[in-house]
């Protein structure tokens, strides 16, 4: 493209050179002649850059077409964080400890913890910066662009409430933990105060210039201005084989689209209404929502009507979306009429807005996340607890100020068994910590905020053998 103003600028100085002398209409004609020439190179360049656009265009729906087949949409791998001589030392998407790259980071309030991982989500690969995502759902009053609210932390259980003192408080949801481990809703029915939350991760094509924060954490946050200094970034981590401390890059894919005016058609599929996948009466499926699979309104080649999303992809969902940030892929649909004896073609271009997700990991809220026997004072900041500077003893004047956003501890620690320790060096929870009530009471409290796993609680053991035995968590003990 460079010697394009560069031919310009020499054919009007050449002219001025040679035209003296000439009658005004040869002047006109040599100037009209070198803009024609001028317009027809650049007509042509025009055709090759497009030609050129498309063809990387294609080259990325190729990659993803390639990465579509070799699997399904999931976490392919978490970074290695060991080696050694036999296959299980090192990492795939599950480390040493944990599935892709989960841990704790229980003295927040609502985080959950999640490393870097490396993802396809319909073809496309990524890898994340840490993640540590909030426990937040989609807005249920905004539209608005990634606008989220926080998930309602379970109730507490009136019986446990009512009990005045916190032993017997411990007591009474110890066996509401036991109720919970041996799904037993006789003993109590746990049900309404043990909620299961489907995480996903979703990934779209979006039209931003510049970078935004995909999701927010109260942790981590994309250490880069633009998606030029990101790309560079992380080409500099994956050509070294290292990695930024911090774990604040992400490798997200940038790729042309053909992009047009926003059109908010209901979803088709070439022609053909979707409808919901199941029953025998025909429903149209609200494709706004995240669904795996559809029925089509005409029978393909195959004969069938029930289409599962992808080519062959039991984990994507799709959605539609109307979010203009979202990229439209764009088609255009051709009809031909028979008018008299000639054809007439009509075509009419179709836009569609869509993101897909993954389902990631179930959390479960259990009441422990605001059950507060102690009564600590609570401060919507991430420093209060530790304003004073000194927070390392058991006197009132070196326990915690209250709790906060960072420094959730409002468990009695004697509600578990024995000594806390999950020993993976990305959790950040201590085993207990004194913190002040409202009354000034220093108090022993255990972090309050999501766990992968809850440690075991005395009295909920649910049967041993010699070599192993299983507690509430479900999880073998050393
Ligand atoms: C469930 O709890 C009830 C009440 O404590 C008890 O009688 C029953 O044996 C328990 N059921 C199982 C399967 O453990
Ligand atoms: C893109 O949009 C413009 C303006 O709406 C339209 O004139 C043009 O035909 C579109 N181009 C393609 C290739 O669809
Ligand atoms: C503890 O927190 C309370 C309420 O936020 C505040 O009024 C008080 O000054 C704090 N005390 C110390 C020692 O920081």
């Amino acid at each position: 493209m460079k010697p394009l103003p560069f031919t310009v600028y020499l054919l009007l100085i050449g002219l001025a050179e040679v035209c003296v002398g000439m009658t005004k209409i040869q002047l006109d004609n040599a100037i009209g002649s070198a803009y024609k020439s001028l317009q027809d190179r650049l007509d042509k360049v025009e055709t090759y850059f497009g030609n050129l656009a498309r063809q990387v265009m294609l080259q990325q729906f190729n990659s993803e077409q390639r990465i579509r087949t070799d699997g399904y949409s999931g976490v392919k791998a978490v970074r290695s964080s060991s080696h050694g001589p036999a296959n299980y030392y090192s990492n795939s998407y599950v480390g040493s400890r944990h599935f892709i790259a989960v841990h704790d980071h229980a003295n927040f309030i609502r985080t959950v913890g999640l490393g870097e991982i490396n993802a396809v989500i319909n073809g496309v690969e990524f890898t994340t910066r840490h993640n540590d995502y909030k426990l937040v759902m989609s807005s249920t009053k905004s539209t608005g662009y990634h606008d989220t609210e926080p998930i309602p932390f379970p109730d507490i259980p009136p019986s446990v409430l009512k009990l005045k003192d916190v032993d017997d408080q411990i007591e009474e949801m110890r066996t509401y933990f036991k109720a919970f481990a041996t799904q037993n809703t006789t003993l109590r029915d746990y049900r309404p105060y043990f909620k299961a939350n489907l995480c996903y991760m979703e990934g779209a094509w979006t039209l931003d210039k510049s970078i935004e924060e995909p999701f927010e954490s109260d942790r981590h946050q994309l250490d880069a201005a633009s998606w030029l200094e990101l790309q560079s970034l992380i080409r500099y981590g994956a050509y070294t084989g290292t990695k930024s401390p911090l774990e604040n890059f992400a490798h997200l894919p940038t790729a042309i689209m053909h992009v047009n005016k926003t059109t908010g058609l209901r979803l088709q599929s070439y022609g053909y209404p979707l409808y919901l996948p199941y029953g025998d009466t025909n429903v149209l499926q609200d494709t706004s929502r995240y669904a795996r699979a559809t029925k089509l309104g005409g029978k393909d080649a195959m004969g069938n009507k029930f289409l599962a999303r992808g080519f062959n992809d039991p984990n994507l969902w799709c959605a539609e979306t109307t979010q203009p940030r979202v990229a439209p892929i764009i088609t255009e649909k051709c009809t031909t009429e028979k008018a008299g004896k000639m054809k007439v073609e009509t075509c009419e271009s179709i836009e569609t807005r869509l993101s897909w997700a993954i389902p990631l990991e179930i959390v479960y809220m259990t009441p422990l996340l605001s059950w507060n026997p102690y009564r600590i004072p609570y401060t919507n900041n991430r420093k209060a607890a530790t304003a004073s500077g000194r927070y390392d003893g058991s006197t009132k004047r070196t326990a915690y100020n209250g709790t906060d956003l960072s420094h959730y501890y409002l468990t009695p620690v004697q509600f578990y068994k024995g000594r806390i320790r999950t020993g993976i060096s990305a959790d950040t929870a201590r085993g207990g910590v004194w913190v002040r009530d409202r009354k000034g009471e220093p108090r022993k409290c255990s972090a309050s905020g999501p766990r992968m796993v809850t440690p075991n609680i005395e009295g909920t053991l649910l049967w041993c053998s010699q070599e192993l035995c299983v507690s509430s968590a479900f999880v073998p003990q050393d």
